[in-house]
């Protein structure tokens, strides 16, 4: 039986990091580890590591007794990586430690030196493995840094393994996996602490080089910052634009962005080796879109939000898909929750389009390339009634329509509002940008904002001022905003008072008296998305991806260096296409298709050429009824409450509809086969069986929307100068990917912002 590729490359539209470790001691042994506990299996999973490098780790692993086997990876890829894996036999801990090269079952590895520590145990309700790993940072064809950070994975199987006293027995795949957050610098412990562990002692537990501490000592900060007009807080799409234009209209502009440098323009320098010195980075080169996923040094996930979340100059349109669609009349209606005196979207849509043109053949050549996707899976949805159109040039046109896929790229390169609104606003005396400067709430008289507090410690209080008459934007993110408006006393209660019991949030809450109660994380959206996966004789899969960052083919990466054209000069989609369904409550609601080279996941019996291999998304959008909640944990952890995806049963029947209305048509197209789910499997199963947080699409919207959170000017409620820019006021999940109704819509609310 061929293995899942799932730990290979996270899916396209990518998969939710459900977790982000946090800091625990286990009582047992007072060992401060930093892990989680997976929340359906009950395991916990947990690292530490030396105060200084020295190629090592202690990590254990604690699960119910019920359990076949469980594993832990530091390094969140099936093939090459180091996989750590135990299981009870008896009263015995019996460990292994596996390698793959291949989606077939790991072998063991020879390299690491493992100790078992003596805590490892078994009781009548659980076992313990508690081990030292030695050399274990580094090995052939792969790597951890543990001064920077990643997305560690789990493996859990309820089968036991088949001959339990053996450690090199053969096991099946495992029945779950995952992946969380992990900031490595953090893990560490004193050298003191984690040698007299190494050496199997208990106790202690100080962990002076974590830097989780609120307090500074030295000097206090005297210095004042100059007031100005206007504070926007996140530099995303909303964000950007809203200061761009802010700028643009001579107002004074403080643009506050917690992470980094992005692409090279921006100051970014971290790239693949093969593009070393060439100015474009990780971010710049659309081909390397699929490592954003795979990759140890993943610092521009933001760490404390549980769905992905870029955090770094440019928000998520530095790590998405850059998929870019001009929106239509529909997505601004009233049907889909827009008020009325919104519904003109067209001359702020056309302001987009001047400032950032889409296209659909990104290679600066002109030429298309890697193109065997688009023509098989239009020769599948020709009998459909499918009729090929240039997307953006018709944007209304959404049903029965395939295209090629149009992206926010200029010259080969990323570009996005980074590249142009941001590019305008930096030549501005009245306009700057702080990085690495992380807002924690907005500072309130009643009513009134007056500032935005965040953690420079070179200003007093770290408080960033208004003139008389200023305004404070929001422009986080729909997981994020919700978070500033809830330190800063403003949504539904349950949330507030989780800040008030936070050490760090509290003192900064304003009076119970001035708490504004709004429905802020409530009704969100998310498109739900389900992959299927074939197999055509002309097809490239072009190595699902995975070779582009370390071994990419050597013509390719040489002719983008030459001029940034060819296969690498676009992200992986190839195709998009819609259609409109009628549900059986009379609405209607629209299925978007996006096909690509490769695949994230395969489940089959059968044999494949995984040469042969793409992937076709089915989402859900426009017209879905389905809606979840996010907000914080008492952690103030930014996270989905819940999920969003299929809660409404209309919205999964139509999708079901037209899953099989595409499956229908495989019989027209010679030699295509579909490889999962394959002919083992119903489609009803298939649908049935799907993982639902593997249907996130990363496209949150409406956690402030317009009409319940923020008012037609984009205000928010019971507020005198708080506004709020960015997808979280969406009512209601645009035709496709987001970020081009985003834009749209960042222009629209300016433009009423600029005229209160
Ligand atoms: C993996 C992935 C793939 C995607 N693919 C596509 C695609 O192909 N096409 C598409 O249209 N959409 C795609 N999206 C969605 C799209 O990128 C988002 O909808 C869009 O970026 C949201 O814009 P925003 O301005 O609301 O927030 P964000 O883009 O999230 O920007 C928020 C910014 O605020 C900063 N910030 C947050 N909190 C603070 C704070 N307290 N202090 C200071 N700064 C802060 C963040 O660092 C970030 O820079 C994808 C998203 C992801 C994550
Ligand atoms: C460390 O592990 C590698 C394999 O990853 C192995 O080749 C090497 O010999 C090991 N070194 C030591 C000192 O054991
Ligand atoms: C077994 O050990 C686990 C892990 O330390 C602990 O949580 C659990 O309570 C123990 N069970 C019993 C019955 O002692
Ligand atoms: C503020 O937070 C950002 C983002 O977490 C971080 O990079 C920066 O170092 C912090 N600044 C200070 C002074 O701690
Ligand atoms: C708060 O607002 C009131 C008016 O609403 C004003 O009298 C008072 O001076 C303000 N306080 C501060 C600290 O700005
Ligand atoms: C949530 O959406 C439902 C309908 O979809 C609507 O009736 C309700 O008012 C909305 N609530 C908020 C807080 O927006
Ligand atoms: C071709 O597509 C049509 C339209 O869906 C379908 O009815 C027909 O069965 C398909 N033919 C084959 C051989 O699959
Ligand atoms: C499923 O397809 C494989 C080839 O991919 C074939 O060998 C097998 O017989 C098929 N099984 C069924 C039940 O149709």
């Amino acid at each position: 039986m061929l293995w899942r590729a799932a730990l290979a490359a996270l899916p396209f539209a990518g998969y939710a990091l459900a977790q982000s470790a946090t800091q625990y001691t286990d009582s047992d042994t007072g060992i401060t580890f930093w892990g989680i506990t997976d929340a359906s299996h009950g395991v916990t999973y947990g690292y530490v590591f030396p105060e200084t490098d020295t190629g090592e780790f202690i990590g254990e692993i604690v699960a119910p007794i019920a359990t076949g086997w469980a594993a832990q990876s530091p390094r969140g890829s099936m093939l090459n990586s180091i996989l750590l894996m135990a299981w009870a036999n008896g009263d015995d801990v019996v460990h292994s430690v596996r390698f793959a090269t291949g989606y077939v079952e790991p072998e063991p590895m020879e390299g690491p030196i493992i100790t078992v520590l003596p805590s490892t145990m078994v009781n009548a309700t659980h076992w313990k493995w508690v081990y030292r790993c030695q050399n274990c940072t580094t090995w052939t064809g792969g790597s951890i840094d543990p001064d920077g950070s990643g997305a560690p994975a789990w493996a859990f199987s309820s089968e036991p393994v088949d001959s339990p006293a053996d450690p090199d027995t053969d096991f099946s795949e495992h029945t779950d996996f995952g992946f969380y957050g992990l900031d490595f610098s953090a893990a560490h412990a004193s050298q003191a602490d984690y040698d007299n562990w190494a050496a199997g002692g208990t106790g202690g537990g100080g962990s002076p080089t974590t830097t989780t501490t609120t307090t500074t000592t030295g000097p206090t900060a005297t210095a004042t910052p100059t007031p100005v007009d206007y504070i926007v807080v996140g530099a995303g799409p909303g964000g950007i634009i809203a200061a761009d234009r802010l700028s643009e209209a001579g107002k004074d502009v403080l643009l506050l962005e917690r992470g980094g440098p992005s692409t090279g323009e921006t100051g970014g320098t971290y790239t693949a080796p093969w593009a070393a010195g060439s100015g474009l980075t990780k971010f710049d080169i659309p081909g390397l879109f699929e490592t954003l996923f795979n990759d140890a040094n993943s610092f521009w996930w933001c760490k404390d939000v549980t769905t992905f979340a870029g955090c770094l100059v440019g928000g998520g349109t530095e790590v998405n898909g850059a998929l870019y669609w001009y929106p239509t009349d529909l997505d601004f209606s009233t049907a889909n929750g827009w008020p009325s005196d919104w519904t003109n979207h067209n001359p702020y849509t056309n302001k987009l389009k001047q400032r950032l043109p889409s296209t659909d053949a990104p290679s600066t050549d002109g030429k298309r390339y890697l193109t065997q996707v688009y023509d098989v899976v239009g020769e599948l949805l020709k009998p459909l009634g499918f009729r090929s159109i240039t997307i953006n040039d018709d944007p209304n046109s959404k049903d029965h329509v395939y295209g090629y896929s149009a992206f926010d790229f200029l010259d080969g390169k990323r570009a996005g509002p980074v590249a142009t609104y941001l590019q305008t606003a930096l030549e501005r005396e009245n306009f700057k940008l702080l990085t690495y400067t992380n807002a924690l709430n907005v500072v309130r008289n009643g009513s009134a904002i007056t500032g935005v507090r965040t953690n420079d410690t070179s200003i007093v209080d770290g408080v960033y001022t208004l003139k008389p008459g200023g305004r404070v934007i929001l422009s986080a993110g729909t997981l994020q905003t919700p978070r500033l408006l809830f330190r800063s006393g403003i949504g539904p209660s349950d949330m507030i008072t989780l800040v008030q019991g936070n050490a760090a949030a509290t003192p900064f809450l304003p009076d119970e008296s001035d708490w504004i109660d709004l429905p802020v994380g409530d009704n969100v959206s998310d498109n739900p998305s389900i992959n299927l996966v074939f197999t055509h004789p002309d097809v490239d899969s072009y190595d699902n991806w995975a070779e582009v960052w370390a071994d990419p083919r050597p013509e390719d990466a040489e002719q983008y260096l030459e001029d940034q054209s060819g296969v690498l000069a676009a992200a992986s989609p190839r195709l998009n296409f819609w259609r409109a369904y009628p549900g059986s409550d009379g609405k209607t609601r629209y299925m978007q298709g996006t096909a690509r080279p490769g695949a994230a996941s395969i489940d089959t019996e059968n044999d494949y050429d995984i040469n042969k291999v793409f992937t076709i998304t089915c989402y859900l959008s426009t017209g879905i009824t389905s809606r979840g909640r996010v907000g914080i944990d008492a952690a103030l952890t930014a996270r989905p409450l819940v999920n969003p995806w299929l809660t409404d049963p209309v919205d999964k029947q139509v999708l079901l509809t037209g899953i099989k209305e595409i499956v229908s048509a495989i019989g027209n197209v010679s030699d295509l086969v579909m490889i999962t789910p394959d002919n083992t499997t119903t489609v009803d199963d298939y649908v049935n069986d799907y993982d639902l947080t593997a249907m996130n699409s990363n496209h949150w919207v409406g956690s402030a929307s317009i009409g319940s959170v923020v008012d037609s000017h984009a205000k928010v409620m019971g507020t005198d100068n708080l506004f709020i820019v960015d997808a979280s006021i969406l009512p209601a999940l645009p035709m496709g990917n987001p970020q081009g109704a985003i834009m749209s819509a960042a222009e629209q609310a300016i433009a009423k912002i600029l005229a209160l």
